[in-house]
Parts: C-alpha cells; sequence; structure tokens
C-alpha cells in the first residue's frame, strides 16, 4: 500500500518526500512541474537513496490521475499540489480557483472511489486572516483577504463537507505558518521563479549576492521593533509534521484541524540579524513602504498539534538561517544548473 503525494516535487514535498522514503514509507507522486521541476524528484532519489513511482499528471486530468489509481494500491494521499502566490492570485483568480478547487475535488473523487479516504491537506495560518490575538490556537474565527487564502478556506469547508456526509474520511488539515530553510544537505530547497514573493529566499538571494538589498516592508507595525512577525517554521519539521499526520489518520475519522510552526515569533529584522550571525554573510536592507495586506503579528500556539500528534518542531532559527544559505549559495540559480 503506497501515499500518494500531490505536489512532490515542489518546495514542502520533496522535503516531505524524503522524510517518508527515509522511514521506509512506499510513495507514488504526481506532479505537474508547473511550479517546479524534475530535477528536486532526481536530488530526493540521490538523498535517500530510495525510490518512488512518479506521473507527470496535472490534477486537472481526471483521466490521467485515475490511472495512478488504476496502476496502485493508495491507501492516503498527503495532498501539497496547488498555486501559492498571493499576488499572483489577485490578478488571475479563475486560475487559482480552477486549479487548487477542480484540483482537489478530482483527487477527493478518485481516492473516495477507490477507497483511500484518508487526506492531509496542506492549508495555511492566511486562513486566520487578521488575528485578534496571537498566538493563534486553532479555534480562532477564519477569514482570507485575496483568492489564494479563499481557495485554502473553500477547501478546509469542501473536505468538512465530505467528512459529515461520509464518516469513514479521516482528514488532517495541517495550517502552515511560514515555512522557511533547506535540507541540511544543501541539495534541495526553495526555488522561487522570478523575484522572490517571500522574506527568506529574498534575504538569501541578497546574501549571496544575488539581490543588493532587502525591502523591509514597513517598520512601524505594533511589534518589538516595528517590524512584522512571523513565525517561521524548518521545512524539514514541517515535513515530519506530516509524517505524524499520516500515522494519526491511520488510527482515526473524522477531520481535525492543526496549527503547524514553532509557537515563537521572530520580527523581519531578529530574521536579518540571525541570518547574518549564522552565516556570517551580510544582509543589506533598506527600509520600504507596508506591504498592502500584511499583518502585525501571526504565530501560532502548536500545543494541539504536541498533544494530538506527538509532533513538535525542533530546528531553531540558527539552523533554518544556516540551512537557507547553505542551499543557497550551492545552487545559486535553484536546481537550473
Ligand atoms: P510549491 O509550488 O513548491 O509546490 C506545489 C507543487 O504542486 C509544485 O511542484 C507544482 O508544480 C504542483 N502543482 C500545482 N498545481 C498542480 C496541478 N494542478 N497538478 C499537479 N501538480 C500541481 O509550493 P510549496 O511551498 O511546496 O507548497 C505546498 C503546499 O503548501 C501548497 O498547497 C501551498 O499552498 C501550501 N502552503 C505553502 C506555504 C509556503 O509558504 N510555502 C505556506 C502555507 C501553505
Ligand atoms: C506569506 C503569504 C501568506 C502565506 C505565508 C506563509 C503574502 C502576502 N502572504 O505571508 O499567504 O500563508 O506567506 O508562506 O505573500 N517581508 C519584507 N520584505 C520582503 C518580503 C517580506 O519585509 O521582501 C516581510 C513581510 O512584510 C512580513 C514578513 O517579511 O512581515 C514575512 O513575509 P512573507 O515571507 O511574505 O510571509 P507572510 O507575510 O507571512
Amino acid at each position: 500500500m503506497a501515499i500518494l503525494i500531490t505536489g512532490g516535487a515542489g518546495y514542502i514535498g520533496s522535503h516531505t518526500m524524503v522524510e517518508f522514503l527515509t522511514a521506509g514509507r512506499e510513495l507514488v507522486v504526481v506532479d505537474n512541474f508547473m511550479n517546479s521541476k524534475p530535477e528536486s524528484l532526481r536530488r530526493v532519489k540521490e538523498i535517500t537513496g530510495k525510490d518512488f513511482r512518479f506521473y507527470e499528471v496535472d490534477l486537472l486530468d481526471r483521466d490521467k490521475l485515475e490511472k495512478v489509481f488504476l496502476e496502485n494500491e493508495i491507501e492516503a494521499c498527503i495532498h501539497f499540489a496547488g498555486l501559492k502566490a498571493v499576488g499572483e492570485s489577485c490578478e488571475k483568480p479563475l486560475l487559482y480557483y480552477h486549479n487548487n478547487i477542480t484540483g482537489t475535488l478530482n483527487l477527493c473523487e478518485l481516492l473516495a472511489k477507490y477507497g483511500a479516504k484518508r487526506i492531509v491537506f496542506s492549508s495555511s495560518a492566511t486562513v486566520y486572516g487578521k488575528p485578534a490575538s496571537v498566538p493563534i490556537t486553532e479555534d480562532f474565527p477564519t477569514s482570507t483577504t485575496n483568492p489564494y487564502g479563499e481557495t485554502k478556506l473553500m477547501i478546509e469547508r469542501i473536505l468538512a463537507d465530505l467528512v459529515k456526509a461520509d464518516p469513514e474520511w479521516s482528514v488532517s488539515v495541517l495550517r502552515y505558518f511560514n515555512p522557511i530553510g533547506a535540507h541540511p544537505s544543501g541539495r534541495i530547497g526553495e526555488d522561487p521563479q522570478g523575484i522572490p514573493n517571500n522574506l527568506l529566499p529574498y534575504v538569501s538571494q541578497v546574501a549571496t549576492g544575488r539581490r543588493e538589498f532587502l525591502s523591509i516592508f514597513g517598520d512601524d507595525y505594533a511589534t518589538h521593533d516595528g517590524t512584522g512577525v512571523r513565525d517561521y517554521i524548518h521545512v524539514v519539521d514541517l515535513a515530519r509534521a506530516h509524517l505524524s499526520a499520516i500515522e494519526y489518520a491511520e488510527k482515526t475519522t473524522g477531520i481535525d484541524y492543526f496549527n503547524i510552526g514553532t509557537g515563537v515569533g521572530y520580527s523581519v529584522l531578529d530574521i536579518v540579524h540571525a541570518y547574518e550571525t549564522a552565516t556570517g554573510a551580510k544582509v543589506p536592507y533598506r527600509i520600504a513602504p507596508r506591504r498592502p495586506g500584511d499583518i502585525d503579528e501571526c504565530y501560532a500556539n502548536p500545543e494541539k498539534a504536541a498533544k494530538v500528534l506527538g509532533w513538535r518542531a525542533e530546528y531553531g532559527l540558527e539552523e533554518m538561517c544556516r540551512h537557507a544559505y547553505g542551499w543557497q549559495s550551492q545552487n545559486p540559480n535553484g536546481y537550473d544548473k
């Protein structure tokens, strides 16, 4: 029996594959490479020395996707595949709704048809909108401010309805906070196309000289130093949370929501300083206007995941920065040679 991983070639998917293969789990992986490269999969094999079945399939192509189920015995799915850029989702809402929602509907229909009613879904802290306070617990009200976030919330609701209609389903919704860093080997990592939207890839590109300076978006937030505070989590810790979630899903039915963060908030300036200390590189910065839609502070209360899944983040900020730098300096152009 195999676990199906959708979006396995992506940033979080590739790190999760490493953890699952190392744990001896059998994997079937699908990706259409719309935001990733085959090279990441080759490196997963290189790191683990293990093999898996791969299908270049778009989740929107239901017939091709069904072939994956016909040719393999799937017992559960970890569903990473989706588009994730907030700005692009505002420019191309139909693309985001169609890809993320229709892709998930196709997938869930086939999981049900082939008796694999277990899914771990990649949601996001973005579903908490502008939280009234921090740290955030899973029972906080949800809201969104952009089509990307809307697709995450809609999928959460679709999965909740599925469980209501058919109690055989087991659904774990993982609400990720801010995944950063890379595999300690430096062989896989985040490979954003074009100018990075997120903080850490940008910092890494400045530290390695690919970009001149970091623009810090606002220094007048209600935080300890005026810059935005987030809960950064090492991508390997995040990957391991999926292993715990799958083990939990194998024993339970129903739907559960988990914050996947460290519980510690760091500001943009904290990150810049930690990065410089961890790597010895310089990260020149300038203060720029606020980025529309950004919030002051966002960090998790991760106790539910600790109690129910037995999972806790282990890596600290120093390792997150060091590993991010290791990946960026060894692969200045990402997976492109
Ligand atoms: P990523 O873009 O690196 O990986 C997603 C993968 O899915 C890519 O390889 C892409 O090619 C594939 N994909 C997209 N649409 C597909 C389709 N229709 N058919 C087949 N493959 C498809 O993103 P990531 O950072 O690894 O994120 C994984 C998941 O976690 C996404 O659902 C994302 O929304 C969610 N998430 C990410 C973050 C983050 O900061 N990285 C935070 C919260 C939630
Ligand atoms: C982003 C996404 C959010 C997603 C989350 C987790 C946006 C608008 N939101 O949010 O949907 O759930 O990642 O992956 O993209 N910053 C700078 N300079 C930069 C980049 C960022 O100062 O060049 C600051 C931001 O203002 C913020 C912090 O760094 O305070 C983190 O930014 P980012 O990495 O984009 O994550 P989020 O804002 O949390």
